[in-house]
């Protein structure tokens, strides 16, 4: 199986991965040929890589880090609460929270084992979903890298609780947002940028009063947009008034919201989204966290074709746990003549083979982000 650009197939190529929609119902089945037709409709829809058959990668699987159980269990949960608060907000009543908990902690006890099952560091997760609600998958999404990071920072069980509903319930002020805004496919003004900038606020306003819900994940909706030089919104907190937590979520929100498909934007490979963590280093992120996130998560996703720096061209065929920018690749060309059988080299045990170039990152100019 190859991780390629959707611009970049062949009519007639075979789909080795299904495509989901929010409630987990399959679009595109795997195996369906795709015709230009449908490739166009992919397009559209935002969804810029997708996984091919190919024959020279048949062996290969990409795994899923969380299983399709944990996953439509989340987006079930978390869509019948968010609309339940929804209403509740638009009929001006009190928040009605009285399976949220229970059922949250519940999706992050599947979540964490998931996740703790998994040998190798955490692959992308945002391919094959198309999204009818991008703020369901989204915050399962932040979930999933919040606690993949933690776990890596070594908090104890009950931390991670902590964390994990921290990390679904922290976009949940969205909900008060006018949909026209908060779903706009093309870039906001400053205005609507304002009005969404609210949504920390609100959501800590949200939770902060709810019975079963503790203070400190309502602090976790309240600071995930501050950042350690004071840039951030909505109190321009700087370092050491940020919840440690916060922090946490905030990174994972960033690498989620950047990697993933948007009609308006191509989405980043995890090796541009490190980066763009990388670079904030110090000034917006914490650096230990930012070290931490890129251990847990793959650089380099399954799949993918990468140019060596003696020329060759390889495809990532296995993460190492260890150090997930070195993995294993197969060669299939070696200075533009395609090779007629190939082999694999580990980039662990290679470490004077570096990886200098991502095919797929070629597809299409990136623009910058919504949030
Ligand atoms: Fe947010």
């Amino acid at each position: 199986m190859r991780l390629v650009a959707t611009k970049s197939v062949e009519p007639g190529t075979k789909l080795g991965k299904p495509i989901f929609n929010d409630n987990g119902q399959v679009l595109l089945f795997e195996g369906v040929e795709l015709t230009e037709r449908v490739l166009e409709r992919l397009l559209n829809l935002g969804i810029s890589f997708i996984y091919i058959y190919d024959e020279r990668t048949e062996d290969i699987v990409v795994e899923d880090v969380i299983t399709d159980e944990t996953r439509h269990k989340a987006i079930k949960f978390i869509k019948r609460e968010f609309q339940s608060i929804s209403n509740d907000l638009k009929l001006n009543m009190s928040i009605n929270c009285d399976y949220l908990s229970r059922n949250f902690s519940e999706v992050v006890k599947s979540i964490l084992s998931d996740i703790k099952q998994k040998e190798d560091a955490l692959a992308l997760l945002s391919d094959v979903y198309v999204y009818d609600n991008y703020i369901f998958t989204h915050s399962l999404n932040v979930t999933v890298y919040t606690l993949a990071l933690a776990v890596e920072v070594g908090f104890t069980e009950k931390q991670l609780m902590e964390i994990g509903l921290g990390a679904l319930l922290h976009d949940v002020g969205k909900m008060a947002i006018p949909s026209e805004i908060l779903n706009k496919p093309g870039r906001l003004t400053r205005e609507e940028f304002d009005v969404i900038k609210t949504h920390p606020k609100v959501g800590f306003d949200m939770l902060k009063n709810l019975p079963n819900i503790s203070l400190v994940t309502a602090h976790c909706a309240l600071q995930h947009h501050e950042r350690m030089d004071g840039t951030g919104y909505p109190q321009g907190l700087t370092n050491e008034s940020i919840h440690l937590y916060a922090k946490l979520i905030g990174i994972a929100d960033v690498f989620d919201a950047v990697t993933s498909h948007r009609v308006y934007r191509r989405p980043m490979l995890p090796h541009e989204a490190l980066e763009l963590l990388y670079s904030g280093v110090n000034t917006q992120f914490d650096k230990r966290l930012v070290e931490a996130f890129s251990r847990a998560v793959a650089v380099y996703p399954v799949g993918v074709t990468v140019t060596l720096n003696d020329e060759r061209e390889a495809i990532v065929i296995k993460q190492n746990k260890q150090l997930s920018s070195r993995p294993v690749v197969r060669v299939i060309s070696e200075k533009g003549k395609k090779l007629e059988s190939s082999y694999d080299i580990n980039l662990m045990q290679q470490i004077n083979i570096t990886i200098v170039e991502i095919e797929s990152t070629q597809a299409a100019p990136a623009s910058s982000k919504k949030e």
